[in-house]
């Protein structure tokens, strides 16, 4: 670690010792989609989620249908509207499918969202309070990046307006928490949302990479990755740089038309595991050429691990100060180019793979040019 990073290091340890804006954890995510129940069907089908409730109108729901997923501790709400006038509908229609809410899990919603609003935060939606036989929670949001809101949630888990249900199909895939969930923003506008979430969440930053860090022959972007200080909330926000050509954050930007959440990363305990389920499912993800693993095991010669399996799978490797981590990254989730997961496994670094961007970069490039928007 050098010393710039470890002063950012005890800075936010320090910060996180003074926490007067507790957040429990990632609540849930919640997608707007044009197929609420199509949706629900590939994170089931591809990733192992079980639909464990439903709310629509059988449940007294008249003007959206929504499916509750969940995989250890990850929860996702996929939602979709019946009529062109909803919301919902004018969001799938501007931004395609996509992440509407990052709610996160806090001890009191309504003092979250009132000392929110104090530090400049805009308000999305008052605190509600909902109680049904089936638990009482109390919600409230502000407004974040693009169209993308933070929900406060009061709860121990609990979605009172869901009618659980049984799902004995799903066969999860070993995915266990979100690790990070990365925004993109549009040009001159990440230290906009870095001062955002210091100022309103008192986050601070864990890391930055600079448009020299990220950047192939054509494209570059720059990343600040902004922290709670636990380790338990991690969001990075991307801006594009100027390159040659146009970037994968351009792109997105595009075809979003604003800024928004651009991928999840979920954590698993054994990523070889996780991804020859997936990809046996029918999950597609990114590949890397063959020149990338030569470099791989010159730089870990010590990492234990069966080097064929990663091969055939095409898992990305990275190390940092402290340990190793595997990842891998979906292609897009939708007909837009906008959307996609990472799933990461940690032994033990901390880091975001950043000896992987210029082989990630170059893989999505490859994309853009055969879609033709490099
Ligand atoms: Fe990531």
């Amino acid at each position: 670690m050098s010393d710039d990073d470890l002063k950012t290091f005890e800075r936010a340890k320090e910060m996180a010792r003074k926490d007067d804006f507790p957040i429990k954890g990632f609540s849930h995510l919640e997608w707007w989609v044009g197929n609420a129940y199509q949706t629900a069907h590939f994170l089931r089908s591809a990733l192992g989620f079980s639909v464990v409730g439903y709310r629509g109108p059988e449940t007294g729901t008249r003007e959206t249908a929504s499916y509750l997923l969940q995989q250890e501790k990850i929860r996702f709400i996929v939602t979709g509207a019946m009529t062109p006038d909803h919301p919902v509908s004018a969001h799938v229609l501007e931004h395609g499918p996509g992440v509407h809410d990052v709610a996160l899990q806090v001890p009191d919603a309504e003092a979250a969202f009132e000392l929110a609003v104090e530090r400049g935060a805009d308000p999305a939606a008052k605190p509600y309070v909902l109680e049904t036989d089936r638990g009482r929670t109390v919600t409230a949001a502000i407004q974040a990046y693009g169209d993308t809101i933070h929900s406060f949630v009061q709860s121990d888990g609990e979605f009172p307006d869901f009618e659980p249900m049984e799902d004995p199909i799903a066969q999860p895939i070993g995915l266990q928490f979100i690790d990070h969930v990365v925004a993109n923003v549009e040009l001159g506008k990440m230290n906009h949302w870095v001062e955002f979430y210091e100022r309103v969440f008192g986050f601070t930053m864990l890391r930055h990479f600079d448009d020299d860090a990220i950047s192939t022959k054509y494209t570059a972007l720059m990343s600040k990755v902004m922290w709670d200080g636990t380790g338990i909330i991690k969001l990075p926000i991307n801006e594009p740089a100027k390159g040659l050509k146009r970037s994968q954050i351009d792109e997105y930007l595009q075809f979003y038309r604003s800024a928004g959440v651009q991928h999840i990363a979920m954590h698993t305990a054994d990523l070889v595991s996780t991804v020859t389920q997936a990809s046996s499912r029918g999950l597609k993800t990114l590949t890397v050429p063959g020149t990338y693993y030569e470099d791989v095991w010159q730089r870990m010669p010590d990492l234990e691990i069966d080097r064929d399996r990663v091969e055939a799978l095409q898992i990305l490797l990275d190390q940092d100060e402290g340990g190793y981590l595997l990842q891998i990254f979906t292609r897009m989730l939708q007909d837009r180019p906008t959307v996609f997961f990472e799933f990461i496994e940690r032994r033990g670094a901390t880091g975001f793979g950043k000896g992987n961007f210029k082989a990630l970069f170059e893989a999505i490039e490859r994309e853009q040019e055969l879609r033709g928007n490099l």
